[in-house]
């Protein structure tokens, strides 16, 4: 009993030391933020298992400004200058570059790959100059006939969902369809193989396991941030999120190897890459393996978000709907001739794109790097080496300091740009310098073509009208737990 009192009072010092450390005594000590959330990593750990981080940090960001202590080592951005400081490059600086944060992007055993979004900065450069022909201009002129062939048969799918009638209109779950139609699109340019989601109406093996990566990321992550005890990681994670893990590893590997082992020159991301391979080696067959799999995750379930976010926000918006369907349908007389390179000068279209990634960002909360050794300006304030900092995308987005009625779809904010209401340096959904998305062209291609084609042949509207909420409600396990988009289709 007495050494049960002693080992409490022990602990509970321990934990009075800690507190006041980290609150009074820690170089972070000047940057505000929640006491609790300052001393301890606990409440960040908690958060991002309950889904709701991008929500806290909004209210963070809104009580104590740009720079929030989120915990006893990081610090969450909001302002513009964030992006340049920790992501981009400062030119004539001598500042050192930020890397990945490795509690996110540790390997899972030693003998695991290198890949693009690893955090060692030698090996990222090496696949990113390879990588970097698979998403020039040219290929994706090769690549716009594979993804409009694929966009062709998501609107018949859906053609064949309604039957034309108003009373008789179908109920169809957009938010679903447009998971089929990015994966096949992914599939096809990374495997070389279709999913086949579109065609069965129904997510393959492969698909249905990638949509559970945010929680499994989200596990050993919060693990790792707890050393030494992220050694202890696979005995710790459940068995079966690990056997699921190699299952989904394994069926990648195998699909990757057999589009390897193709002699071809169909349009894929594989094509430019193996031709540059070929003559410097400079990527390892098991380097392909998991490249090709993180580029069918990374493409699919980014770009099928903004577009759920994006449709959803114009059928709760019947103002904005209207105006886009109405570009839309001038500009075209027939449904064939709406084409990647056609929907390029659609201005109200490229708006409703970019509002809708503002509001609803895929990646929700920043990708955190470490601060270099010997420490680092961010933002105009000095920051200790190896602190955890972050320009946090959803909790930014919202902020009344850098966008008015930061809350509301506006696209046409994206056509006026008045520096007096909103910060445009501080939109980045892409992300900014060496790491930044190399999909971008790729995805804004997508999308437009995608909303294009939808709303030219139908007239879209919500099957529940009070069924309208923000985004924001929705939980994040890195990438967001989408709800359904349940609408009705009538032809136009
Ligand atoms: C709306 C769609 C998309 C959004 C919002 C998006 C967003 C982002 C962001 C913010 C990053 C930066 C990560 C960081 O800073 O560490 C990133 C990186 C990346 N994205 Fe995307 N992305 C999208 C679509 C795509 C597509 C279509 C592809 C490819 C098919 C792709 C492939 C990648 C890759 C490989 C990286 C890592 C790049 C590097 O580290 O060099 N993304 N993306």
């Amino acid at each position: 009993m007495t050494l049960a009192i002693s080992l409490g009072g022990a602990f509970l010092l321990l934990c009075a030391f800690y507190v006041i450390y980290n609150a009074f005594l820690h170089p972070l000590r000047r940057y505000p933020g929640p006491l609790l959330w300052r001393s301890f990593r606990f409440p960040y750990v908690i958060s991002i298992h309950r889904g709701d981080i991008h929500r806290r940090l909004k209210i963070f960001h809104d009580i104590y400004g740009p720079i929030v202590r989120i915990a006893p080592n990081e610090l969450s951005y909001s302002d513009g200058a964030a992006w340049r400081d920790i992501y981009g490059h400062r030119p004539g600086s001598s500042s050192l570059p930020f890397k990945r944060n490795p509690t996110w992007f540790k390997k899972m055993s030693p003998d695991e790959p290198d890949s693009i979004m690893g955090p060692d900065e030698k090996s990222h450069d090496r696949m990113r100059r390879a990588f970097a022909r698979s998403f020039s201009d040219q290929s994706l002129r090769d690549q716009s006939p594979v993804i409009e062939s694929y966009v062709e048969t998501f609107i018949k799918q859906l053609k064949s969902q309604e039957s034309g009638r108003q009373d008789k209109e179908r109920v169809v779950d957009l938010n679903q369809w447009f998971n089929f139609l990015t994966f096949d699109i992914s599939g096809d340019l990374s495997f070389g193989e279709s999913f086949d989601c579109l065609k069965n109406g129904k997510a393959h093996p492969w698909v249905a396991i990638a949509q559970d990566f945010g929680k499994g990321l989200a596990l050993i992550s919060s693990v790792n941030q707890y050393p030494p005890f992220h050694k202890l990681l696979r005995y710790i994670l459940p068995k079966n999120i690990i056997q699921r893990r190699i299952d989904h590893r394994e069926m990648s590997a195998a699909k990757a190897r057999k589009r390897l082992a193709l002699t071809t020159n169909r349009p894929d991301f594989v094509t430019p890459v193996k031709k540059y391979n070929d003559e410097k080696s400079s990527i390892s067959d098991k380097e392909w393996e998991i490249n090709m799999s993180i580029l069918v995750f990374a493409g699919s379930e980014t770009t099928a978000s903004a577009l759920s976010a994006i449709m959803r926000q114009l059928v709760q918006n019947r103002g904005a709907l209207r105006r886009l369907s109405q570009e839309i349908r001038d500009a075209f007389d027939d449904e064939s001739r709406i084409t990647i390179a056609s929907t390029g000068h659609l201005s109200y279209l490229k708006a409703v794109i970019d509002e809708g990634l503002r509001l609803c960002p895929p990646v929700v909360i920043g990708v955190p790097r470490v601060v270099p050794d010997g420490g680092d300006t961010v933002s105009g304030q000095w920051v200790p080496g190896g602190t955890y900092v972050a320009f946090n995308q959803f909790p930014a987005n919202r902020q009344s300091r850098n966008f008015r009625h930061p809350n509301s779809f506006i696209p046409e904010r994206f056509l006026l740009q008045d520096p007096e209401t909103d910060d445009m340096s501080t939109y980045q959904p892409f992300g900014t310098g060496r790491h930044s998305c190399i999909g971008k062209v790729l995805a804004y291609a997508e999308m437009r073509l995608v909303l294009a084609r939808l709303l030219f042949a139908f007239d879209v509207r919500l099957e529940d009208e009070g069924d309208r909420w923000d985004w924001g409600e929705q939980d994040t396990f890195i990438f967001w737990e989408k709800r359904p988009l349940n609408v009705m289709l009538g032809r136009a």
